[in-house]
């Protein structure tokens, strides 16, 4: 007869082994999703959702861009000053300043773009330098409107 103590034992140390085994699988799994789930990202990319057709990104409603205003967008993770005047209505400037790269801002009171860096001066038209360091002019980039939205090229 066997004694019942051994048997007791012997069933712990299985159960115990059936559940080393189990975490021992758990983390096998969890570590081939760790390093499968980059590789996966890596082969196959999300599509990006902000752009759109023709390398176009949408930067907002025309709402957004009242005349005698400027702002600040995103564009393919690059900054984008849009401006609209009376004269040259919506238009889209790189916002990276020429002179050593600050990002420019609008100055509603004087209607002109500025990098605060070095007090660079760009005129909202055509985004020539007005006064200050900048070698070159801001670069235009091309900007459409479909349907009240604005939309802009990156450079
Ligand atoms: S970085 Fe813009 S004026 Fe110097």
């Amino acid at each position: 007869m066997k004694d019942p103590v051994q048997i007791f034992n012997n069933e712990q140390k299985t159960d115990r082994r059936g559940f080393l085994k189990l975490l021992l699988g758990f983390s096998g799994l969890v570590t081939a999703v760790g390093v499968l789930t980059p590789v996966i990202g890596y082969l196959w990319p999300p599509k990006q959702a902000s752009t759109v057709g023709a390398g176009r990104v949408p930067v907002g409603s025309t709402e957004e861009f009242p005349v005698g205003q400027g702002k600040v967008v995103p564009v393919d993770g690059k900054p984008v000053i849009i401006v609209n005047t009376d004269q040259g209505g919506l238009t889209a400037y790189s916002a990276v300043c020429t002179h050593l790269g600050c990002v420019v801002e609008w100055d509603d009171r004087r209607q002109f773009i500025l990098c605060p860096c070095h007090d660079g001066r760009f005129n909202a038209i055509n985004g020539a330098v007005i006064s200050g360091p900048p070698p070159t002019p801001l670069p235009e980039l091309p900007l459409v409107v479909e349907q009240d939205t604005v939309y802009v090229s990156p450079a």
